[in-house]
């Protein structure tokens, strides 16, 4: 497109993008609180800049920092840095400096009346100078027990609804970890909603932002072949790995209190299964989307605790290079029982499902960051030829969803081996999202913070499955914490897991896939 073709104030990128069905969301305020934290400066501003660079962002529009600490002289250019480093972005870039000049930095109290006041009052004058409306996207990027303070701060303070008759609106992004079990996030959703309407409520899961994760869907429902194979008549059991090979990152007083369960495992995998294993639903929008994902948390069984197992990596190497045990990472205690690693069997009972294990497993310090499902299917009923890896059983049809890192997925299935004899050998067929698309330099957080300034809540909980996804996890915390870990540590950092993960698939003759 020419430039003259271009509308009086608005970019070429906006148009191209508005052309290709892509919304551009209203002019709007995005304010960070706890914007002096990692998130805002390596996530959240590189994603609000790629935005803005794709045309996608409004053209008026403002980001707001809001922290404790006063930061007003170092906050432009470490978020500058940030942005340079989140890659794809050059120094000298034409769009950096008019994005630049609409992010400003405000320092409060999050329990200062005076502070919200004055935050108020310079919200309204950045509608004046950017033409912003009113409209606010706030971001708790925050630790978890400031929530429900803030949000009740932002109502006391007149920020958290719009006055009657006002069009513009209000949203709140609030970062995980959402509650540490059912009572706790049931308290913080009765707290939250107390202030703000659940249309207003968006809690982030960056991993329902990734395309890897999305795109679950879109093979499942947007193709015609996979979805009758889809149920308990084809599948023998489903795994879905969450490993990393880092450690816990200096996160120690986070960490101790979290744990593998409550880091990962009910949150990201448990949406990510959600995502493996709900009915289609009647559209793409979010009240469809999250009934069909809660009737899968709904449907899964109470999971005994002989169907779960923890473990905890010791000392072990990583990359060929030495690396401590949880145990004496800094600010861990010398005897910590907090999990690293935790694998759970669960069953899902409903017509799809009954009967299909799903194994699910996270775990940091293992040999290989991967996150990746794992469909495994039934043998075929009578096996006719033979294998080259074993006489008498054929290696299964396999679908392999890699989440990250090398993005794709692939079918794993038996070809014949050239020769005058019928032998079998697993082949795959795969699909490389680099190769067919290119590299992305999108992090989920793009996709999040897009959608949450359209107000579309698809790809973000809802409080119900909040609840629903702590219902199953907190008698397994419970029942943990009653019993030492006398075992741990129970793994080597680098390996694939402790031993008890192996047994609780070996009790059902299966492995888990090899990382
Ligand atoms: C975060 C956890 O939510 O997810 C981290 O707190 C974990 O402990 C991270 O490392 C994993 O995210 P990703 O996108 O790197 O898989």
């Amino acid at each position: 497109m020419s430039a003259s073709t271009v509308p009086v104030g608005v970019s070429a990128a906006a148009v191209d993008a508005t052309k290709k069905g892509e919304r551009v969301p209203e002019p709007c305020i995005v304010v960070i609180f706890g914007a002096s934290g990692d998130l805002t400066k390596r996530k959240l501003l590189p994603a609000l800049y790629h935005l803005d660079q794709s045309g996608l962002l409004p053209k008026d529009f403002a980001v707001v920092g809001v922290a404790r600490r006063d930061l007003s002289a170092t906050f432009g250019p470490d978020m500058k840095e940030g942005i340079l480093k989140g890659g794809g972005v050059e120094e000298n870039d034409p769009k950096l400096k008019p994005f630049m000049d609409r992010i400003s930095y405000f320092a409060t109290e999050f329990d200062d009346d005076a502070g919200f006041d004055k935050l108020k009052a310079h919200l309204a004058e950045l509608d004046g100078k950017f033409n912003t409306k009113g409209n606010r996207l706030f971001y708790l990027a925050v630790a978890p027990e400031f929530f429900a303070d803030i949000t009740r701060r932002l109502g006391k303070h007149g920020m958290a609804s719009p006055e009657a008759g006002d069009k513009h609106w209000v949203r709140v992004i609030i970062e995980k970890p959402f509650g540490t079990d059912l009572e706790s996030a049931r308290k913080l959703n009765d707290e939250i909603n107390d202030v703000l309407a659940e249309d207003q409520i968006f809690r982030i899961d960056h991993y329902l932002g990734k395309e890897t994760v999305q795109n679950i869907l879109v093979f499942r429902f947007g193709n015609g072949i996979f979805e009758p194979v889809w149920n308990r008549n084809f599948i023998d059991h489903v795994e879905i790995t969450a490993a990393e090979s880092i450690g816990i990152e200096g996160r120690g007083p986070f960490y101790e209190k979290a744990g593998a369960v409550r880091d990962v495992l009910q949150n990201h995998v448990m949406e990510v299964l959600s995502f493996v294993a709900m009915e289609p639903p009647d559209s793409f929008e979010a009240e469809a989307v999250r009934t069909e994902k809660l009737k899968v948390w709904r449907a899964i069984e109470g999971i005994p605790v002989n169907n779960t197992v923890r473990g905890q990596y010791g000392p072990g190497k990583v990359d060929g290079k030495d690396v401590v045990g949880y145990r004496q990472e800094d600010r861990v205690s010398p005897t910590s029982s907090t999990e690293t690693f935790a694998a759970i069997r669960l069953g899902i009972e409903n017509w799809r499902w009954a009967g299909v294990p799903f194994y699910l497993r996270a775990g940091k310090r293992l040999a290989k960051r991967v996150t990746e499902v794992t469909i495994v299917f039934k043998q075929p009923p009578l096996h006719l030829f033979k294998s080259n890896s074993s006489e008498d059983n054929i290696a299964p049809n396999i679908i392999k969803m890699r989440i990250q890192p090398d993005e794709g997925i692939s079918l794993q299935f038996g070809a014949k081996v050239p020769g005058p004899t019928t032998n079998l050998a697993q082949v795959n067929m795969a699909f490389s999202y680099a190769d067919a698309f290119g590299k992305s330099s999108a992090n989920g957080y793009e996709r999040l913070l897009l959608d949450a300034m359209l107000g579309d809540a698809t790809l973000f909980a809802h409080r119900d499955g909040v609840e629903a996804t702590w219902a199953l996890f907190t008698p397994i915390l419970e029942a943990w914490a009653k019993v030492e870990a006398k075992h741990f540590p129970n793994y080597a950092a680098g390996t694939e897991g402790p031993e008890c993960a192996d047994e609780l698939l070996a009790k059902d003759d299966r492995k888990w896939e090899k990382l």
